[in-house]
């Protein structure tokens, strides 16, 4: 293939990414979005495949057979639930990608290259490891933090800012050593040594990040895979993917501030790490001073949704747990039948990836123009008739504004206790992701449903029928 029609390709599927990313802002553009995606993808792959690369096809087309026949089943086999972790997962292959592409750079001594065109290929290729590096450690940290195979809690080394600042000061003068010495046909010792510090870099910031702050580190890697693609597409001389890794590296920047903002913290104390440390005792005090909580059965739930006329759904991690998603639609059907004025409240955060409620809710049918964010209706709250919390819990916990020391202390929560009823369906009194206590099942007016959340809807449904 001509290197025009591999141009015109390029630039074709970079303009069906940027339409994806347009498109995936809105819930209701957002399957076009994922068509258009799609498509660039496809269109990218085909003119990289025939156009650039010559050698050795028969190798070339076994590893995709074997690479995307692998996907294949991981996908079809994933939970909804463990969504998060196969992002994870799936970042930490593109950092691995760009470690590996990194070093065969190195090792190609074919193209003699010398002068400043030598040290900006080094740089390329230095920056590309260490980007992919810390990509693929933190990636896998955050996968076994996400699928609870390590615990949530940070580890918090004794000066770990200092032992943050020697392994960046390390890099720079290792990146020093490296071009001086690759000039020269060396530079082995130096990128090895890079490798070992990015990858314990990738492990240190992330365990260092609480429960609560992981939506961050999520976002951040996020972008972080987007840098490495970048660098990647630098060290190949691919301008599809140097522009296809920064539109991820750029997005999922936004992504990482609008995660900040949801949560009311600063980007880089986030990273530096500490939060979610104090103990949490907010819910031990509340139960101290308010007493036992109020449990009710389905019937009861069902006559306050009878009797209500503004209601407020709070979907959290449970929902997506107890697959509950399809239940609440129909009991959205029915109470809209009888004239209830029901919305869908959802926080920035909930469940355990952007947008991950969003997903759930579109794939059950629920209308867009009910479901509403954190910002656009929680002053709605004092207006509420009854609110129904399902399988949700720090993003509900009031702890966030009524206790100062409290880990998620400052983090914007959806004020549902400031309506009249709120029913709160959990299984048990357990903490939720950031492991605080929850002040709200205490309150005077809050309800408590026990129980799987799609065993106690799908009993409230029936008493509603
Ligand atoms: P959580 O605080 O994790 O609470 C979920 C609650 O659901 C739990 O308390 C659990 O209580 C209940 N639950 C679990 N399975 C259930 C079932 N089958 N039926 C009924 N209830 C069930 O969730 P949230 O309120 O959505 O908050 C999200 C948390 O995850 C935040 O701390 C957030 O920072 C963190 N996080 C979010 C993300 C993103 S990007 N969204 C990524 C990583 C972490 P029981 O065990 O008592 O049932």
């Amino acid at each position: 293939m001509s290197y025009g029609i591999v141009t015109v390709a390029y630039i074709g599927a970079t303009i069906l990414f940027i339409l994806a990313l347009g498109g995936l802002s809105r819930q209701e553009t957002s399957r076009r979005g994922n068509y258009s995606g799609m498509i660039g993808m496809a269109i990218a792959l085909l003119a990289t495949v025939i156009g650039i690369v010559s050698a050795n096809y028969f190798i070339l087309f076994l590893t995709v057979v074997i690479g995307g026949s692998i996907g294949l089943i991981l996908a079809r086999r994933v939970q909804m639930t463990q969504m998060p972790e196969l992002v994870a997962i799936l970042h930490s292959l593109v950092g691995l990608a760009a470690v590996l592409v990194g070093y065969a750079n190195f090792m190609d001594h074919q193209r003699m290259l010398v002068g400043i065109e030598k040290t900006i290929h080094d740089s390329e290729t230095y920056l590309g490891i260490l980007i992919g590096a810390l990509t693929f450690s933190g990636s896998v940290i955050a996968f076994l933090k996400l699928s609870a195979r390590i615990s949530g809690k940070p580890l918090l080394l004794p000066a770990r800012h200092w032992l943050n600042l020697a392994m960046l000061l390390g890099t720079v003068v290792l990146g020093g050593q490296f071009i001086k010495y690759s000039a020269i046909g060396g530079g082995t010792v130096p990128l090895v040594l890079m490798t070992v510090i990015a990858l314990l870099f990738g492990v240190h910031m992330v365990m260092a990040i609480g429960g609560a702050d992981m939506p961050v580190v999520v976002s951040m890697l996020n972008s972080y895979s987007g840098w490495a693609a970048a660098a990647t597409g630098f060290m190949l001389n691919n301008d599809l993917l140097i522009v296809v890794g920064a539109l991820v590296g750029s997005s999922g920047a936004i992504l990482s501030y609008i995660m900040c903002r949801a949560m009311n913290r600063r980007f880089l104390a986030v990273i530096a790490g500490g939060f979610g440390t104090s103990a949490g005792t907010a819910g031990a005090d509340a139960e101290d001073e308010a007493g036992a909580v109020v449990a009710i059965e389905a019937v009861e739930a069902a006559e306050l949704l009878l009797n209500a006329k503004e209601v407020m759904i709070i979907p959290g991690y449970g929902m997506a747990v107890a697959q509950a998603q399809h239940i609440v639609y129909e009991i959205t059907r029915k109470l809209r039948e009888n004239n209830t004025n029901i919305r869908f409240d959802i926080h920035p955060v909930a469940g355990r990836m952007p947008g991950h409620m969003n997903v759930l809710l579109a794939e059950a049918n629920v209308p867009y123009d009910i479901v509403f964010e954190l910002d656009e209706i929680n002053e709605d709250f004092p207006q509420i008739d009854v609110s129904v919390v399902i399988g949700a819990n720090d993003i509900v916990n009031p702890a966030a504004q009524e206790v100062p020391d409290s880990p998620i202390a400052g983090m914007p929560v959806l004020e549902c206790w400031k309506g009249k009823v709120t029913i709160v369906l959990k299984r048990s009194m357990a903490t939720g992701y950031a492991g605080v206590a929850n002040p709200l099942f205490y309150k005077e007016n809050t309800r408590m449903l026990f129980g799987d959340a799609r065993e106690s809807l799908d009993a409230v449904l029936k008493h509603l029928e």
